[in-house]
């Protein structure tokens, strides 16, 4: 292949874009109010109405989000979350910054989500909240976890960086649990153009506490009620997300698209397709594969031009930071950070250069 393919290619997406894009930062340089501007309420009501949830604070990042849900539900230091271990680090990150100690439980080797089955058995007496990660795009099976929680009065906070848009049973991401905590890092499938993120929740005491957190605990100008951090979004970054909200719903349909057309060309390849269930849908945020070999089959693509990345090399209980052997192994995890591989995947992602990423990885794959 002679031209370098972008991984996620937002250059296509301005241009489409730009004049919305263009006319919203004028707006927001016109007026002048970079913090807590007009668009920050703007984009939470519009956000709230699409994921149908009571409330959506925006967030200075997916990280900050996982941390002020943490905070909102009062984590005490050796609290115990129980979560994922095949995410980026940041899901553990923020319970293990609070104190709280992450409890990995395996997942589901078809989709990569948390094993929801799982769950029960970890819970301890210091068990405090549930995180699941929507991994890839597609949300783990909430409904699953819930029940569990529910049982143990627990709260479930998704981690739902990589899922916004997605549909899990006829309602959305972002509004399946206690939380749902998303990410409009540049490469998300509903991204900004720097950091930014938003938490979702319909009760409203944990949404007050929320806006407080965000805001050094404060419930009122310099009355600082509880103790917070410096987490808001600025205004230019919420003006860049609601020009992105129009036409939001094509790029979906043209992920799913492209979704189902990868699975199709690639249906009887010498790799592993990830699944998706019948109740929910994936938006792609990664298109990844399993293969052996992983590094020749990457390093091919390099030569063939084609940009790939690896989410994520190391199960977080064998990193450095996070490395326990309190639950034994974790095979599914384990196994699926030696094999993943993801593919170029954005929604102006042309149908041409899918047909040669597939052609590409085919050889790959065979020559392995
Ligand atoms: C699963 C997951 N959680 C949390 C985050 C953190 O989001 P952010 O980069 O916006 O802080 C990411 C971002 O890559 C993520 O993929």
């Amino acid at each position: 292949m002679s031209n370098p393919l972008p991984f996620v290619d937002l250059k296509s997406q301005y241009a489409a874009l730009k004049r919305s894009i263009d006319a919203r930062i004028q707006r927001v340089l016109d007026h002048g109010q970079y913090i807590m501007g007009p668009e920050v309420g703007e984009l939470e009501a519009k956000l709230a109405d699409y994921v149908g949830a009571r409330h959506c604070i925006t967030v200075a990042s997916g990280t900050e989000a996982l941390l002020i849900g943490l905070m909102a539900i009062g984590l005490q230091p050796a609290d115990e979350v129980i979560t994922t271990p095949f995410t980026f680090a940041a899901t553990a990150e923020m319970i293990v910054l609070l104190g709280g100690v992450p409890v990995f439980v395996d997942i589901e080797p078809d989709t990569c989500n948390i094993d929801a089955s799982l769950i029960e058995a970890a819970i301890t007496p210091r068990t405090r909240a549930i995180m699941p990660v929507s991994l890839y795009g597609q949300c783990a099976d909430m409904d699953a976890i819930n029940a569990v929680a529910a049982r143990h009065g627990l709260p479930v906070i998704e981690d739902a960086a990589q899922s916004f848009g997605a549909s899990y049973r006829a309602r959305k991401s972002c509004n399946l649990s206690t939380f749902g905590c998303t990410s409009f890092f540049p490469s998300k499938p509903l991204g900004c153009y720097g950091d930014g993120g938003a938490i979702f929740t319909s009760d409203d005491a944990l949404a007050q506490a929320c806006r407080e957190i965000r805001v050094h605990g404060q419930s009122a100008r310099y009355t600082h009620t509880r103790v917070g951090v410096g987490g808001r979004m600025d205004t230019l970054q919420c003006a860049i997300v609601l020009a992105k909200l129009e036409r939001f719903e094509w790029e979906l349909q043209r992920r799913h698209e492209l979704g189902a057309r990868y699975q199709a060309l690639l249906d009887g390849a010498a790799l592993e397709l990830l699944q998706v269930r019948a109740d929910r849908d994936c938006v792609w945020a990664q298109f990844t594969v399993s293969v052996d070999h992983r590094d020749a089959v990457q390093q091919a693509l390099r030569d063939a031009s084609v940009p790939t990345a690896v989410h994520y090399p190391r199960a977080l209980h064998r990193q450095p930071a996070y490395a326990t052997d309190a639950f034994g192994p974790l095979p599914s995890a384990e196994r699926a950070a030696g094999r993943v591989l993801s593919l170029p995947m954005s929604a102006d992602l042309s149908e041409l250069d899918q047909d040669r990423i597939v052609q590409a990885l085919r050889r790959a794959v065979d020559g392995a």
